[in-house]
């Protein structure tokens, strides 16, 4: 990582205190001073300020109940960044695993390791996202097995030149569905994803001539949501951080 991250990784400073730091010629490398910010160290570098020697703090993992009207990036003119509900230290510093839009509900995960959350992210990884959907048109029966077939296959979304990766489709029947305002047959589905293309669930729907009115991603791998209330988050298990290592 860059010397000026590894320096507020290990310390209480920011990154522009670890740049004029780094400029006043008190941090050294490997005994050598070093004044580029920008200079690429790793961990086996001995890394030193004032002669002391810093270690990197561990990486941090966690988990939040996104709610509606809450933005998944560090700024916006509109909505709070889901990094203000987290109190911990330098919130900002983190970032999150795989964005929901902003009137999307559900399980985020944000962390300051961007290889785990690459391992989230990347399509190659084959991360399965569950999310809970809430369709403006129910499906009509005789449509069911036809239309399962098709998010199997890939769905040409507009503007892309490939099919989404197969998609799993499941229709919530009517017996578990548990008196949401959007109660009409075979409207509440829930489809697992291994990619996440921009606004990609709405516009799977929006290509076989539905509309998603209210969406929630339930599950990232073998993580559940579970019972964490909407807007509060936890640190994640170790066990927890292992399934995406
Ligand atoms: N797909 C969407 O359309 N929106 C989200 O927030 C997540 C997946």
């Amino acid at each position: 990582m860059r010397l000026d991250k590894f320096i507020c990784k290990s310390t209480e400073l920011t990154r522009s205190e670890a740049k004029k730091l780094l400029k006043s010629g008190e941090v050294r490398v490997n005994g050598e001073v070093a004044k580029n910010s920008a200079m690429q160290v790793h961990e086996n570098n001995s890394i030193a300020i004032d002669g002391k020697i810093l270690t990197a703090r561990r990486s941090r993992y966690y988990m939040l109940h996104k709610i509606v009207d809450s933005i998944c990036s560090n700024v916006d003119e509109v909505y709070p960044s889901v990094l203000n509900f987290l109190d911990v230290d330098k919130a900002f510093d983190l970032h999150i695993a795989g964005r929901l839009d902003a009137d999307t509900t559900g399980l985020v995960l944000i962390t300051d390791d961007g290889r785990w959350s690459h391992n989230v992210i990347s399509p190659k990884k084959d991360c399965q996202k569950t999310y809970r959907v809430w369709l403006k048109n129910g499906i009509a029966a005789d449509k069911t097995v036809e239309l399962i077939e098709q998010f199997k296959q890939g769905i040409q979304l507009q503007g892309e030149s490939s099919l989404t990766r197969p998609a799993v489709l499941k229709i919530v029947t009517a017996s578990n569905i548990n008196n949401n305002v959007f109660n009409k047959a075979n409207s509440e589905v829930l489809l697992t994803i291994t990619e996440g293309k921009y606004h990609q669930v709405k516009r799977m729907f929006a290509a076989v001539g539905n509309k998603v009115v209210a969406l929630h991603r339930e599950q990232i791998g073998e993580l559940l949501l579970g019972d964490l209330l909407a807007g509060q988050w936890r640190q994640l298990t170790d066990d927890e951080v292992a399934m995406f290592s």
